[in-house]
């Protein structure tokens, strides 16, 4: 299917952690239009089942789509585990499909062969195995360790990303005896940048912090460049949806993105 440079990005999560890849992407490409489409009736899909994020991925898709988007960036390592395959068989022809994961495997290859690396995430992101499996194909002696970290994403979810039990929560899974002698740490999950300076803290910038929102946005852009994609004179126009309304995305949303921004509640079954 012909895809314009004029059509927009479409973005997905199970919330708003994805806002942080949006962010990015916006940065880099301040002309593009977005979608966002966050599903915040069924976040968090870190505990979900693999054939639940599926569904949920396919959905929001179908609205990607409608909106004739012409890359979908699956902005969520758990859906990038478990539905990004998936997600690319049903899309087709109708548009390019990027997720979290790959981006930030072959950042590593260039940047961290030979050595030790943590990865934090949802459980589902961890139990996949997704990243070690991809890991263990570069044949580059990367020894990667991982550890499920569940209760970020609700403290985030519901606006603790600043307060001190942030901090001391993180401060006991980063202690972990599995996550010493690390040279980096892969933010495995798209709500974990909005920690990054107590995690910065915690390893006193000696440990090089992987955030998927910077690569990911830079090989999208390599990428629309590459094929004639990259909008250069668009209105840069936002529509975020939300399956089920929540006061804490709109907060979020509006720092995110202080100019007028179209928050719509968008039901995915209904
Ligand atoms: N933001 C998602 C990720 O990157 C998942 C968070 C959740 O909903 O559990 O993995």
């Amino acid at each position: 299917m012909l895809q314009l440079s004029t059509n927009p990005i479409g973005i997905f999560d199970s919330g708003m952690g994805g806002l942080t890849v949006a962010k990015t992407i916006t940065e880099l490409m301040p002309n593009e239009n977005i979608v966002y489409f966050g599903d915040t009736a069924h976040t968090p899909w870190g505990d979900k089942s693999i054939s639940a994020i599926q569904a949920y991925s396919i959905k929001i898709c179908d609205v990607l789509l409608q909106h004739r988007c012409k890359f979908i960036v699956i902005a969520c390592h758990t859906a990038s585990a478990a539905a990004y395959e998936l997600v690319r068989e049903y899309v087709g022809n109708k548009a390019h499909v990027i997720n979290v994961i790959d981006p930030i495997v072959n950042h590593i290859r260039t940047h961290h062969t030979n050595k030790r690396i943590g990865l934090i995430g949802t459980k589902q992101t961890i139990r996949s195995n997704t990243y070690k499996k991809r890991v263990d194909m570069l044949n580059s002696n990367i020894e990667l360790i991982a550890l499920a970290t569940p209760l970020l994403v609700p403290l985030i979810e519901e606006g603790f990303s600043e307060k001190e039990v942030s901090e001391t929560i993180l401060k006991e899974y980063l202690s972990h005896p599995d996550l010493q002698n690390i040279r980096a740490l892969i933010l495995g999950c798209t709500h974990y940048p909005l920690l990054k300076s107590y995690i910065q803290k915690f390893y006193q910038n000696i440990v090089d912090i992987i955030d998927a929102s910077e690569i990911t946005a830079n090989v999208l852009k390599e990428y629309l460049t590459l094929h004639g994609l990259l909008n250069v004179n668009g209105s840069a126009k936002k529509i975020f949806y939300l399956s089920d309304y929540s006061e804490f995305f709109a907060k979020t949303a509006k720092i995110f993105f202080p100019d007028d921004i179209e928050l719509e509640p968008y039901p995915l079954w209904e």
